[in-house]
């Protein structure tokens, strides 16, 4: 099997199942025009995000690594009105061309982007005693993974859920000699995510037109 016919596959139910958005692809050929990297999540995998986040009928929903704002806009679609989402992102560039992205989305109202490393902001959060989330997705700097997860414990309560993108990155996850600084910080992540009582977790691996890689989603089970 090959990225090209996972990329078929993906057409062949985006066709199916997400009508054309103009305002998803405007945020992406914002985020092109720009230059910023291309690797939000995929279409499909951003519904998805939505669509988990609609079930949980998250009110308040934390994002690291907001980049273009792509992943943003799904999540910030599943809130009530009312709701809110906290996004997290270290480049001001980034923050800027999100913003304008959110804006464009009629979703300003809803979403509050934090510009500084998440190593700061999520500390600022918890000193802040600011509420629980009920949903948070991390998605920034791999190494930093394991710290955030346990600020992301501090900042939830009994229910929360908790999903990590790129916890497999093309299988090299299984390789404890990799020098690749994500892998080891996945890697160092999932020891912390294992030992970690009060979360119940487990992870899917994905393939698409993203390539191969997964996603850790679990809930905090007790406080
Ligand atoms: N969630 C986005 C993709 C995020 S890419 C989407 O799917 O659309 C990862 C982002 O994390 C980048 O914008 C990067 O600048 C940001 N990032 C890197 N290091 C960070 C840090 N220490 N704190 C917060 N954000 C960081
Ligand atoms: C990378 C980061 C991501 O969040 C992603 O979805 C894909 C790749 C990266 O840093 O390589
Ligand atoms: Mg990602």
């Amino acid at each position: 099997m090959s990225l090209e016919r996972w990329k078929e596959v993906d057409d062949y139910y985006g066709k199916l199942l997400m009508p054309p958005d103009a305002v998803l692809q405007s945020a992406l050929q914002k985020s092109d025009e720009a230059e910023l990297p291309a690797i939000s999540v995929a279409a499909n995998q951003g519904k998805m995000l939505m669509i988990l986040a609609q079930i949980q009928k998250a009110e308040r929903i934390l994002e690291i690594g907001t980049l273009g704002g792509y992943s943003t806009i799904w999540l910030a679609r599943a809130l009530p009105s009312g709701g809110k989402l906290v996004t997290l992102e270290y480049e001001q560039k980034h923050a800027d061309v999100a913003s304008e992205n959110i804006k464009q989305a009629g979703l300003a109202d809803r979403v509050e982007i934090r510009v500084g490393s998440a190593s700061d902001t999520l500390p600022a959060l918890v000193k802040e005693g600011c509420l629980p989330f009920d949903f948070i997705f991390i998605d920034a700097d791999k190494p930093g993974y394991p710290a955030y997860f346990k600020w992301c414990m501090k900042l939830s309560r009994t229910g929360t859920v908790i999903i990590a993108d790129n916890v497999v990155r093309e299988g090299e996850v299984v390789n404890p000699d990799s020098e690749d600084e994500k892998v080891q910080g996945i890697r160092k992540f999932n020891e912390v995510v294992s030992s970690e009582k009060r979360f119940c977790a487990t992870t899917i691996q994905t393939v698409g037109s993203k390539g191969y890689d997964g996603f850790m989603i679990g809930t905090v089970c007790g406080s």
